[in-house]
């Protein structure tokens, strides 16, 4: 029974205090991080690389499940346990990124998400291998004609689809909407384009009939550009967001866990502890999903030395404990200094 099967894993990775890992660089993104330390980027270096991070002492307290890229889910840590073995074992639920990439879309340089095409045979595929949920990413860029209407029901469509396909075959569709940081723009437009986004997002998923109490949703918060003048504060980013989602998204939604987007470490952590001390209530669990602000302390402190494993999963665990706090409230940026 699919719904079963679904409700078991909403069930296991919707629990106070803990988030999700993305782990699911694609092989190009991943090249880019090992560049940014001098680590050549091959099999072996990313299998050395992920061995880090999932096999953290403890990462089970903080996060309940991880997004691997295919790559991955075939490779096995240095005890030669296959990764999504492992990370049953330590009680955190193994997940996979199924699209495609991005493909261009239109002559504004806006781009879709591909990966529809024989999805439902990799599906099985990798349920095999321990995958129990998914992940699809849509991007929309902020510009004076972007995002379009267009983009944003393609996406919506395709996102509503991939779910559709995902919970038919058993496992939990991550919805991920990614309104872009980049530029100089306020967070007046990022507001709005992500109102607009995620409106038509739910209404793509009950057109196709995807339960919404089955899945979960990746969104980014509402903030100002990267390269904006007098960028929003803390406090703002945190309204904002909170009231966009209130406005959007169906209480029957489940869990909410944000993407950092290229916020920073310690940003990303505020913001999320802002969001549950405003006093709003929030009708679904509101927790993180961070690929970046989670790992770039620990990619820092490896420097792909096998000698610094000790030191990048301390890094690591750091940030996953200060995020399990934000999500209750209670974090504070003095622990930022503690070890
Ligand atoms: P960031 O947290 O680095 O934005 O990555 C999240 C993610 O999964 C992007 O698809």
């Amino acid at each position: 029974m699919a719904n079963e099967e679904l409700k078991r894993t909403i069930k296991d990775m919707v629990i106070a205090g803990k988030g999700i890992l993305a782990a699911d660089e694609s092989v190009s993104t991943a090249t880019k991080r090992l560049a940014s330390i001098n680590v050549e980027s091959t099999e072996e270096t990313r299998r050395q690389y992920r061995n880090l991070i999932l096999t953290a002492p403890g990462i089970g307290k903080y996060i309940c499940g991880v997004i691997m890229f295919e790559e991955t889910l075939y490779q096995k840590t240095d005890d030669g346990v296959s990764f999504p073995q492992h990370l049953k074992n330590a009680g955190v639920v193994p997940g996979i990124k199924v699209d495609g990439g991005l493909a261009d879309f239109n002559d504004k340089g806006e781009q879709y998400t591909k990966g529809l095409d024989g999805l439902g045979d990799r599906l099985e595929k990798y349920k095999k291998a321990g995958a129990r949920f998914t992940k699809w990413r849509a991007v929309y860029s902020i510009s004076d004609n972007a995002p379009s209407q267009e983009l944003i029901n393609k996406n919506a469509a395709d996102l509503a689809k991939y779910a559709k396909i995902c919970q038919e075959h058993g496992l939990a569709p991550i919805v991920e909407p990614e309104v872009l940081i980049d530029g100089a723009h306020s967070i007046q437009k990022c507001h709005e384009a992500t109102e607009k986004v995620l409106k038509e997002v739910f209404r793509a998923l009950k057109k196709e009939n995807v339960a919404i109490g089955l899945c979960i949703l990746k969104p980014s918060m509402v903030i100002s550009g990267k390269q904006a003048e007098n960028r929003a504060g803390v406090d703002e980013v945190a309204k904002r967001t909170v009231e966009v989602l209130k406005k959007t998204v169906p209480e029957e939604l489940p869990s909410i866990n944000f993407l950092s987007g290229g916020q920073g470490p310690e940003e990303a952590t505020q913001h999320l502890n802002r969001m549950h001390t405003l006093g709003i209530e929030l009708p679904w669990y509101v927790s993180f999903s961070y690929a970046r602000a989670l790992q770039e302390p620990a990619l820092k402190a490896w420097q792909g030395r096998q000698e610094n494993l000790k030191k990048g999963q301390k890094a690591f665990l750091k940030r996953a404990k200060l995020n399990s706090l934000a999500t209750m409230g209670k974090y504070r940026e003095e622990m930022e200094k503690e070890e």
